[in-house]
C-alpha cells in the first residue's frame, strides 16, 4: 500500500479530509448496521437535537506506525467505555463497545495510507462522536441518533512540538461540580472557547481552569490533564469529580508505578501548591505529554525547575516509555495494544 504524498514531519493539528468514514444510525429503538462512506458530510434536518440542544459526544484516539511497520492503536477499548458514559449520561443510546472497536478497525483500515510512517513524529488521529439527528423543540432527548467516526493525521498539538508551555489560570469556569466534566460532551469545550481565546490573545498557550466552586484547586485545561513531579520524583496529578478521566493519564500512572518505579499520587492539588512541584506536564491523547514551563496566576509567576527550554527529566521519562510502548519500541501491558494491520 503506497502512503500518500504529504510531508509528515511538517503536518500541524489540523483537520484534512481521507478517503473513508464509519456511520451508524439510531432509529426505532436500535443501531443499524453501520457502513463506511466516502462522503464527508453530514446533512441534518433543521430542528436536529444536536443543533438546537447540543446532545452530542465524542472521543480522540491515535492510530500509529510501529518500528516493524504494523499499524496499531492504543486502549480503544477505554474510548469505547468512555464513550458509553458520555452517552448515558447525556440521555443518548451508547453504542455498542464491540461495535467502536470494529468501527476504529475497519476505517483505520481503509485509510491506511493516511497513517503517517514510524519516525515521522506524526499519527493518526481518529474522531469518533455521536449525535442527535432527530428533531426536538421541547427540551428533551432526541428519538434519533448518528455515530460516526473519521480519522485525520496528526502533528504536535502544540505549536513548537516539545517546548515548554506557558498557562494561565482563567477566570472562567469549564465544568461545574456535579456537572458534566467528567464526560467527553462537544458542549464542555463550547464552554472553554471565550477562555481560550482570551488567554491566546494575552499571549498564552492554554488556561488552567480551577475548580468551580472555591477557584482553589487545580482541575485542567481545555483538552488535557495535569501531572505534576515533586523535587523527590513523585508523581502528583489532580482528583476530582468534574475533570475528565484521561486515559493517557491513568497509563502513565501505570506506566510511573510499574515501569519507572515511582510513587504516584492521585489527590486534590492546591493552586497554592503549584511553587512547590519541579516539572509539570499536560497529558492527553493530543497534547500526548506537553512539558509546561510556567503558570501565570494574575500576575504571579510560577515557574517549574525544569525551565523553560526542554522537558523535565521524569517528564521525559514518562513521555519516551509511554511513546515507546504505542511505537512498539517498549513492550506494552497485556491488552494495551490492539493491533490492526
Ligand atoms: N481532558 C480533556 C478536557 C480532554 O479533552 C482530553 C482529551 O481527550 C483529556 C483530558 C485527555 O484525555 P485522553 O488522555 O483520554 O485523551
Ligand atoms: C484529545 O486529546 O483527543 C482531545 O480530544 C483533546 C482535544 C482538545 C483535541
Amino acid at each position: 500500500m503506497e502512503k500518500k504524498n504529504l510531508d509528515w514531519s511538517n503536518i500541524g493539528f489540523s483537520y484534512m479530509t481521507t478517503d473513508k468514514r464509519y456511520v451508524a444510525n439510531y432509529k426505532d429503538g436500535q443501531w443499524g448496521p453501520g457502513e463506511l462512506t466516502s462522503d464527508s458530510t453530514v446533512v441534518l434536518n433543521e430542528c436536529a437535537g444536536i443543533l438546537q440542544y447540543c446532545q452530542e459526544c465524542f472521543e480522540g484516539l491515535k492510530a500509529y506506525t510501529t518500528a516493524d511497520g504494523s499499524i496499531v492503536t492504543f486502549r480503544p477499548d477505554l474510548n469505547a467505555e468512555r464513550m458509553m458514559d458520555s452517552a448515558a449520561w447525556l440521555e443518548m443510546p451508547p453504542f455498542p463497545k464491540e461495535r467502536f472497536l470494529e468501527a476504529v478497525d475497519q476505517v483505520v483500515k481503509a485509510n491506511a495510507a493516511w497513517v503517517p510512517p514510524y519516525g515521522s513524529g506524526a499519527t493518526l488521529y481518529l474522531r469518533p462522536y455521536m449525535f442527535a439527528s432527530g428533531p426536538v423543540i421541547g427540551v428533551k432527548p432526541a428519538t434519533e441518533y448518528q455515530f460516526r467516526l473519521f480519522v485525520t493525521p496528526v502533528g504536535p498539538y502544540f505549536k513548537g512540538g516539545a517546548k515548554p508551555l506557558t498557562l494561565c489560570v482563567s477566570d472562567f469556569d469549564r465544568a461545574a461540580p456535579h456537572g458534566s466534566g467528567h464526560i467527553k460532551a462537544g458542549l464542555n469545550y463550547a464552554m472553554s472557547l471565550h477562555a481560550s481565546v482570551l488567554a491566546h490573545e494575552a499571549g498564552y498557550d492554554e488556561n488552567l481552569f480551577p475548580d468551580s466552586a472555591t477557584r482553589t484547586y487545580v482541575e485542567e485545561t481545555g483538552g488535557a490533564n495535569f501531572l505534576f513531579i515533586t523535587k523527590d520524583h513523585e508523581v502528583v496529578t489532580p482528583q476530582s469529580g468534574s475533570i475528565l478521566p484521561s486515559i493517557t493519564r491513568r497509563s502513565l500512572v501505570y506506566v510511573a508505578e510499574h515501569y519507572l518505579g515511582l510513587k504516584v499520587t492521585q489527590r486534590p492539588v492546591k493552586l497554592s501548591e503549584l511553587s512547590e512541584f519541579a516539572e509539570c506536564g499536560l497529558c492527553g491523547t493530543a497534547a500526548v505529554i506537553s512539558p509546561v514551563g510556567k503558570i501565570v496566576d494574575h500576575g504571579k509567576e510560577i515557574c517549574f525547575a525544569s525551565g523553560m527550554d526542554e522537558m523535565g527529566e521524569i517528564t521525559r521519562k514518562l513521555y519516551d516509555t509511554l511513546t515507546g510502548i504505542q511505537m512498539g519500541t517498549v513492550e506494552a501491558p497485556k491488552g494495551w495494544i490492539r493491533k490492526i494491520v
